[in-house]
């Protein structure tokens, strides 16, 4: 087996190996059982010296199986040496302290750090460490656990019930899903699905609902271990109760005519809630006048001329009066995934009182559509110039209703909740009620409520839109103040600028 001139290092390597199994002289200890760490973030996986012993003049190797000779970390002569580690765990490791007053390698702590945890260090490590006549070793293994995603919640009319999904991503291993109402545990979900990413699991999970059910509903994604995440929503909150909602009849439409209005949930919530339950079948929608569409007409009676701030936007937007759009090339320059928020411009506008209404136009002739946008408003006190996704909530001064091809339509309330996207509204009316608290959104067109937002409105908040990345049309703000308009508190004329846009 040993070619002749590797008898040498290879009978070294034998009694090494025999030492090895034989026993050892440093009273070397792991950690026993299972140690656990969470994808993406640190481990210390504990090793010392009991009786403790000075070890800094040692030699401390930790490797994995088979790879003596390309360890996870070689401290040698004094110092960690990294040309014989392993790539993949370059810039990962560290000598650590298994407790925090353990005297380091003066003590006899070899325990390793190992950072940025990913999939493939999962199993068993060796440490090993040796003096000059003796050496000790042992072994441990780690455990991976991936905590996912918050979860996201839709909600979604299902016969005369209310479907609510709960889904989340990137879980190890498959997460527990459990459904309260008010606290109440509701048993068994009506549905739950298991899929996988990778080695990572993503779930779903339903329960159909009856709309007059009040308080929160929340659905909590645990793993074995006990962490986990919520999400929760209470209808009665985000349903336009007041504002009349869409026809019950857009959503059973969405069914048998392709698709013709975004399917609000409201206006049929809206009855039951109202009147207690009493079953709508189809066909007999039309006759049901008692809650009738929301009232265009009335609603621009608050109707205010908002004009665009331009000079707070960012330098990839192009505000001209009252469109706005991100200038050509910014869509190939963004890279990150997700919804530009960072492309927000501002109304002129604020309110601190009082009700005001206005429109958004997010089509143009002959190009196609928006397939992203944002609408709503926001703290006038806020710092527009950093727009972080995890900031934008409104107990941080947002609120806005956002379309985007990664997320579909979703209200960015805590957390957020994705509505059904049946159709593009062509325009969205916002009527601000400052002192109800109500941020609602309209489809012009369809004549529906889609979303109101419950919320505490506190000092002035500005109107706020986003034109989203790539799409050729702007976003614009229609005129539907007319001569009798509201004067807008804080409005000043718009001022023309250079810009130009398509
Ligand atoms: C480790 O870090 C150095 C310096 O920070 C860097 O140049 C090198 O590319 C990194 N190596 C790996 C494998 O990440
Ligand atoms: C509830 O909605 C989810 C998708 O959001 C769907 O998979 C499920 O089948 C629905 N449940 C019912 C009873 O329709
Ligand atoms: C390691 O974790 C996976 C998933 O996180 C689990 O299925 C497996 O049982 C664990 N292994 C041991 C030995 O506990």
């Amino acid at each position: 087996m040993c070619a002749s001139n590797e008898v040498i290092s290879c009978a070294i390597l034998i009694f090494l190996g025999s030492q090895l199994v034989g026993g050892s002289d440093l009273p070397l200890k792991c950690a026993t059982g299972l140690i656990t760490g969470r994808l993406g973030s640190s481990v210390v996986l504990p090793c010392w010296l009991s009786p403790p012993l000075d070890v800094k003049a040692m030699e401390i190797r930790w490797y994995r199986p088979d790879q003596y000779s390309t360890p996870v970390l070689l401290y040698l002569n004094h110092k960690v040496m990294t040309d014989l580690q392993k790539e993949r765990y370059r810039n990962r490791t560290s000598l650590s302290l298994r407790e925090e007053n353990s005297a380091g390698l003066k003590g006899g702590d070899v325990s390793l750090e190992l950072k940025n945890l990913n999939m493939g260090d999962r199993g068993t490590f060796h440490c090993f460490v040796s003096g000059d006549k003796a050496y000790g070793s042992c072994t441990l293994t780690l455990n991976l656990t991936a905590l996912g995603s918050s979860p996201v919640l839709s909600l979604q009319p299902q016969g005369d019930q209310v479907n609510v999904t709960c889904r989340s991503c990137g879980w190890l291993p498959k997460p527990r899903v459990e459904w309260k109402l008010s606290e109440q545990k509701i048993p068994g979900p009506g549905g739950l699905l298991f899929s996988q990413e990778g080695e990572l699991t993503c779930v779903q999970s339903w329960v159909l609902l009856s709309p007059s059910r009040s308080g929160p509903i929340t659905c909590s994604i645990s793993l074995p271990g006990g962490e986990e995440k919520d999400g929760h929503v209470d209808i009665q909150n985000i349903l336009c109760l007041k504002h009349g909602g869409g026809p019950w009849k857009a959503i059973s439409a969405v069914s048998t005519l392709a698709a013709v209005a975004l399917a609000a949930i409201s206006i049929y919530f809206y009855r039951k809630y109202k009147t207690g339950y009493t079953a709508v079948k189809k066909g007999q929608e039309a006759e049901e006048t008692a809650y009738p569409n929301p009232n265009m007409e009335e609603l621009r009676k608050a109707a205010v001329s908002i004009t665009l701030d331009d000079t707070r936007t960012c330098p990839g937007l192009m505000v001209k009066n009252k469109l706005v759009r991100d200038k050509e090339g910014v869509a190939d320059t963004h890279r990150e995934p997700g919804f530009p928020y960072h492309l927000s411009v501002y109304g002129r506008n604020s309110f601190s009182s009082g009700r005001a209404y206005w429109e958004v136009g997010l089509i143009s002739p002959n190009i196609p559509p928006k397939t992203s946008w944002l609408i709503g408003v926001t703290k006038a006190s806020n710092d527009f110039t950093e727009n972080k996704h995890d900031d934008m909530t409104p107990s941080k001064g947002f609120w806005f209703l956002y379309l985007s091809k990664q997320t579909g339509l979703r209200v960015n309330t805590e957390p957020e909740i994705s509505l059904p996207l049946v159709s593009r509204p062509e325009s969205v009316g916002v009527l601000l009620d400052y002192d109800q608290g109500e941020l609602s959104f309209y489809n012009v067109k369809e004549g529906i409520c889609l979303v109101t937002m419950k919320t505490k409105f506190q000092g002035q908040v500005l109107p706020m839109f986003n034109p989203g990345i790539g799409d050729e049309a702007p976003l614009k703000i229609l005129d539907t103040a007319g001569p009798s308009a509201v004067p807008a508190e804080g409005a000043s004329s718009p001022t023309d600028n250079s810009v130009k846009i398509p």
